[in-house]
């Protein structure tokens, strides 16, 4: 069995349920399995910009984090070493700190890094590695929108707090014989929406991927009044949009009101109330998809990622991110980690399966 000098383990962009257990298996792999050590940044790369932000983890420090959302680490969505923002003067100034992050890691020790993170960051773990510096990615997001893996640990966990949330406006959109609007995360992708409206039992889905009308959810909303269904729930990707020439929308987006809604869920409950008598409440989910205790699923696939990374570091496989492949964990280079995103095909099964069952997606 090789043995190991020391990794450095970098959590970059947003968190996500799990990321603690790749932590955890990190640490006990390299220790256990190849006799390393393991130095923690934390903040994303800040440990490497300075030093005093950075710890060498033992099994003792990943003892009982399984079971903990966030991550031990802590991480930055801008903590990017090539353009690090500085606040001068008022100011956010950029930087490039990337040969500071280089020759810090050599003069710590650290022979190669494994980096956590989404797009964004394994794209700056590929402009670290093409500077010559020896790393391993390992993907995470609760968008699920890296297609270079099948799914990201954070997700799953996600999608259960999507559904309990679903779940729980069911009962509170009947006894009032409401349309409760249920706005998700997800960026630019409609994993999250696609999956949780559907196991949550969701009437009406809009996924960034399927831009709506406005007068079809609306139509929607009224059979189902006709049908003698007191209440709708509408779950709403972030990234949503309505088509361009829906005239419901055209009519009214001059409208004050509308001009500064920033956001999709609200934007929709301001617009049904015009068009009938329909009492809407919206309930934007936000970061709560991103707490909360891990889901076994992602607790195992992290665990399976940070142990399958020491491994490709162990045998100096750099340059690539681990990644799962149907029930297998394998790996991929960096450049296809980060060419391009996972988003809803519009005609997959899922979305298939779901205008089956009578769901809605807004667009015929
Ligand atoms: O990428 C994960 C994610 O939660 C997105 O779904 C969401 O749009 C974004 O991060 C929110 O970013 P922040 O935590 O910086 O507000």
């Amino acid at each position: 069995m090789s043995t190991l000098g020391t990794i450095g383990l970098v959590n970059g962009g947003g968190d996500a349920p799990g990321l603690n257990a790749v932590t955890r298996a990190v640490v006990r792999t390299t220790y256990y399995q190849y006799g390393g050590k393991v130095l923690g940044s934390f903040d994303g790369f800040d440990g490497f910009l300075w030093p005093e932000k950075s710890k060498e983890l033992t099994p003792r420090d990943v003892r009982g984090i399984l079971p903990r959302g966030g991550t031990i680490l802590g991480t930055s969505s801008r903590g990017n070493p090539f353009r690090y923002k500085v606040l001068e003067d008022g100011q956010l100034v950029e930087h490039d700190y990337s040969q500071l992050a280089i020759d810090n890691m050599k003069k710590m020790g650290v022979e190669a890094l494994v980096v956590v993170g989404g797009d964004g960051t394994q794209r700056i773990a590929l402009d670290l590695h093409r500077r010559g510096v020896a790393l391993v990615g390992v993907p995470k997001t609760i968008d699920n929108d890296l297609s270079a893996t099948d799914v990201t640990f954070g997700f799953d966990t996600a999608l259960h707090t999507v559904t309990d949330a679903i779940d729980k406006l069911h009962t509170t959109g009947e006894s009032h014989g409401r349309v409760m609007i249920l706005e998700v995360m997800g960026r630019d992708a409609g994993w999250i929406a696609l999956h949780g409206g559907v196991a949550g039992g969701a009437e009406i889905i809009l996924i960034p991927e399927i831009p709506f009308r406005i007068e079809q959810i609306l139509a929607r909303i009224v059979a189902r009044k006709a049908a003698g269904h007191r209440f709708s729930v509408v779950v709403v990707a972030e990234g949503c949009s309505v088509q361009d020439d829906d005239p419901f929308w055209l009519a009214h987006k001059a409208s004050p009101q509308f001009i500064e809604k920033k956001s999709i869920g609200n934007l929709l409950g301001a617009l049904i109330p015009l068009a009938g008598n329909h009492e809407v409440r919206v309930t934007v989910l936000g970061h709560l998809q991103r707490g909360g205790s891990p889901s076994p699923f992602d607790r195992l696939l992290g665990t399976r990622l940070g142990v399958a990374a020491v491994d490709l570091v162990a045998q100096k496989q750099f340059g690539r991110m681990v990644c799962l492949k149907g029930d297998t964990i394998s790996s991929c280079t960096l450049e296809e980690a980060v060419g391009r995103m996972k988003i809803v095909p519009a005609d997959c099964d899922t979305v298939r399966a779901a205008r089956a069952i009578g769901i809605s997606f807004g667009a015929d």
